[in-house]
């Protein structure tokens, strides 16, 4: 019974709520996703994607011959229309799709924001892509969206909140479609035009921010010559025993830190520019608290994912080892 009680009485008092605001004409109703009728929570592609493809898109694009040659109920071409901006495209109506559903009124706003959300958070890397790094491949996952993400995904600049220019730099559809990066095409892309144009004004990261470095600019470079693919690679040899600050601590620093962790610091922000910085910062803890999601410390690197076991566990070794500069 007491159960009961507590389930009820806040139900009334939003009911009560929601009802008062419906009797109220000067409540300005402020524009947003809608939250009533739109659960957007936990979507996932089974329970959310599914359903709405079934219900307005596999009519045409499934069964023997699908619309456009392409079949929607298969996972890979859809993940093949999500990663290449058509998707999105098209069920936005956006200049230069083909509007979706063809011929039929566009789909709820909250379908497509569903779409939009599932877009976005999934990395449509298949387990069976993801392989032992080759040494000549550059992989979008491990090497290029954390440089990005540091170097250009943050708050004031690219990150999903404040958009400059409408560019967002922090998951891989954002990057393909807003930095308009074309495969095996970098002078065609944003992207490389903009990390190395020779004008500091239109150059990013803008000035008094340090430009990528040689190594970097080569890297993304590489990346969208060998076709700007959503990959991604475990490295099965972890070694874990012989770590040193320049073999492995530094440059995973530089890869997925330093874009935030650096900088003329006019925000008091935590230097880790050189190994004293980061020596200290690891003798407080802080470090790894840090890169271990520990409770009471800021999750790092920020907005990105978590750095992968080996790569703590080589953090813990050399901390372990008392931070030899090496
Ligand atoms: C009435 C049939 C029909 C329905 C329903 C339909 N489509 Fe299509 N779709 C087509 C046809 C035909 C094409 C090929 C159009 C073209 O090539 O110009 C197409 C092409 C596409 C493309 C490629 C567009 C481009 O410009 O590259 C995408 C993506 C797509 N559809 C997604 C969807 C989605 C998502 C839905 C459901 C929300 C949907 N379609 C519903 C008929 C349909
Ligand atoms: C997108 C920007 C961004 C990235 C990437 C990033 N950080 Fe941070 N980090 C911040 C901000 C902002 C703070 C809070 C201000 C501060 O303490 O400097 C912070 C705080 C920290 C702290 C203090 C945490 C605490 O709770 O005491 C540590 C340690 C840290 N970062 C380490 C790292 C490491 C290591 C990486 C790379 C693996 C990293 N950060 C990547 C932005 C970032």
């Amino acid at each position: 019974m007491k159960h009961l009680h507590t389930l009820c009485f806040p139900a009334v008092i939003l009911a009560f709520i929601a009802l008062s605001c419906q009797h109220d004409p000067d409540e300005s109703v402020k524009p947003g996703p809608p939250t009533d009728d739109c659960d957007t929570t936990l979507v996932t592609y089974t329970s959310s994607v599914v359903p709405i493809l079934q219900d307005n898109c596999y009519s045409c694009h499934s069964g023997t011959v699908p619309s456009g040659g392409l079949d929607l109920s298969n996972f890979e071409q859809l993940a093949f229309v999500a990663q290449n901006g058509s998707l999105s495209g098209a069920i936005n109506h956006k200049p230069g799709f083909t509007p979706m559903p063809d011929g039929l009124p566009k789909l709820s706003d909250c379908d497509i924001n569903t779409l939009t959300i599932w877009i976005r958070d999934t990395t449509f890397t298949d387990p069976e892509i993801g392989h032992e790094c080759d040494p000549d491949t550059v992989y979008f996952q491990n090497e290029i969206l954390p440089l990005l993400i540091s170097s250009c995904g943050v708050t004031g600049c690219h990150d999903p909140g404040t958009a400059q220019d409408g560019v967002i730099l922090t998951d891989y559809a954002s990057i393909m479609q807003t930095a308009d990066v074309r495969p095996g095409n970098p002078d065609g892309s944003d992207l490389y035009e903009k990390i190395t144009d020779s004008d500091p004004d239109d150059r990013m990261p803008p000035p008094p921010n340090q430009p990528l470095n040689a190594e970097q600019i080569a890297r993304i470079e590489r990346w969208i010559l060998q076709g700007a693919q959503n990959n991604h690679c475990e490295n099965t040899s972890c070694d874990t025993l012989n770590v040193t600050f320049s073999g492995q601590i530094f440059p995973v620093i530089q890869n997925t830190c330093l874009g935030c962790h650096s900088g003329p610091n006019p925000t008091g922000i935590l230097l880790l520019t050189n190994h004293s910085q980061i020596a200290s910062v690891a003798a407080s803890g802080r470090l790894l608290g840090a890169i271990k999601h520990q409770n009471g410390y800021q999750p790092m690197p920020q907005n990105g994912a978590q750095l992968n076991q080996c790569i703590i566990t080589q953090f813990e070794k050399w901390i372990s080892d008392g931070t030899p500069n090496n």
